[in-house]
């Protein structure tokens, strides 16, 4: 095989992933070339480390000082993340992030928080 030779297409994946996991990621039309070769994230593998480490000293339910972060806007489990999915992806994946309010995070975590609320599974 050569070098352009990657590999499968987006489709026979899919298949091949229905075969083996009895599941095919639920990616809509616009999500499927961002999801299609992407590597599997979820809560456990993800989520939680980088909240935990980028988000949660203002946004857990539990901070001692939150900064002015409201009140209502924590991220202490993958609900409470999924339940705003929309929102931290606008606030915190994009190219020029505005959570936190001091940056940090790197573009591989931007990346991989992007592929987890485009293409994971709701609410993991
Ligand atoms: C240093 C404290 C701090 C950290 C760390 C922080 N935030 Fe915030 N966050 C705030 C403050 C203050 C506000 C309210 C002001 C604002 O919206 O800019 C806020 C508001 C929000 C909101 C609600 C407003 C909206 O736009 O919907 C979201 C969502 C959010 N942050 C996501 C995140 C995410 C995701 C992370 C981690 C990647 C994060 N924040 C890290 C302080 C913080």
């Amino acid at each position: 095989m050569s070098v352009g030779q990657l590999g499968p297409g987006p489709a026979w994946a899919c298949a091949l992933a229905l075969v083996l996991t009895g599941a095919c990621a639920p990616a809509g039309p616009d999500d499927s070339a961002v999801c299609a070769n992407a590597p599997p994230v979820d809560w456990e593998t993800f989520g939680e480390g980088f909240v935990t480490q980028n988000c949660q000293t203002c946004h857990a339910s539990t901070s001692l000082n939150r900064e002015d972060a409201p009140p209502d806007v924590h991220f202490d489990d993958a609900a409470a993340v999924w339940a705003r999915k929309d929102r931290v992806l606008a606030r915190a994946a994009a190219a020029s992030p505005t959570m936190p309010p001091l940056g940090g995070t790197t573009a591989d975590d931007r990346y991989l928080l992007e592929i987890w609320l485009t293409c994971g599974a709701e609410g993991e």
